[in-house]
């Protein structure tokens, strides 16, 4: 089979790489869902991709997720001698507050002595409501940053986890589940084929926004995330770089 002769990492990120027909696959030893350091380990490898794309003044757009948290942990210091402005890609999305976007900007920007913006703009309100949110000064300015980032990292969700961990209204998650939703990236829920079945609603980064940034990171690792990163690769910006673990990159190449 091909999988006798993926042994490295290497290997099994040229394969990858071929079989989502993106940019580029770094893959890291280990498996996300039984040891929580190879979480560190996906943002150890990310922030070393990222390092070498930086230019002198950076606007690095993020999402929320224990991933992104954990990237947000490996930042250090040596980031500093660029200039960077860490935003929250979209508002409102919470979890718990640890996780959300918010707060990994915030300790994105302590880790590395530079700026972060928020996004406090609540879920489920009614479209007055965004409108109004949208157009207020500061609001926009964020907004504003977020669409001329030149960095994204953004985690990738298996679907049904990512709707029980929000609050997902009755109505949403019959959605969600009669779509066959399996993957979940910035508020999109995708079916296998990469189709939107469902979009929380909040303002922020869109998804075709994403055709403008020059650099993109999707994270993402762990056996139970296959499907959820199969399904979105698909529709995922062909600039995307996919940063995942070993386990679930073996899993994805058997098919
Ligand atoms: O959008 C996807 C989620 O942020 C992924 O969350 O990193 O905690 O699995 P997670």
């Amino acid at each position: 089979s091909m999988m006798r002769d993926i042994s490295g990492v290497s290997d099994l990120e040229r394969a990858l790489g071929k079989f989502m027909q993106t940019k580029d696959c770094i893959v890291v030893p280990g498996n996300t869902d039984e040891s929580s350091w190879v979480k560190y380990e996906l943002g150890r490898a990310c922030l070393n991709h990222m390092k070498d794309h930086l230019k002198d003044q950076n606007t690095i757009a993020v999402t929320g997720g224990t991933t992104i948290a954990a990237v947000a942990e490996a930042l250090t210091t040596d980031f500093s001698n660029k200039e960077l402005l860490f935003v929250p890609a979209r508002g409102g999305i919470g979890t718990d507050v640890k996780n959300q976007a918010n707060t990994i900007c915030e300790v994105m920007a302590e880790k590395t002595n530079s700026n972060h913006m928020v996004l406090y703009v609540p879920d489920q309100v009614s479209e007055n409501i965004y409108e109004f949110f949208k157009n207020e000064p500061y609001v926009f300015e964020v907004l504003s940053e977020i669409r001329s980032a030149n960095i994204v990292i953004h985690g990738i969700g298996e679907a049904l986890t990512m709707a029980k961990r929000r609050k997902t209204s009755e109505e949403d998650m019959k959605k969600i589940v009669e779509g066959k939703a399996v993957a979940e990236a910035f508020g999109y829920y995708f079916n296998e084929n990469g189709e939107v079945v469902h979009k929380v609603q909040t303002i922020g980064l869109q998804l075709e926004d994403l055709d403008k940034i020059d650099t993109i990171y999707a994270v993402a690792g762990g056996e139970s995330k296959a499907k959820a990163i199969k399904a979105y690769m698909k529709i995922a910006p062909k600039n995307t770089i996919l940063v995942t673990d070993e386990a679930v990159s073996k899993l994805i190449l058997k098919g």
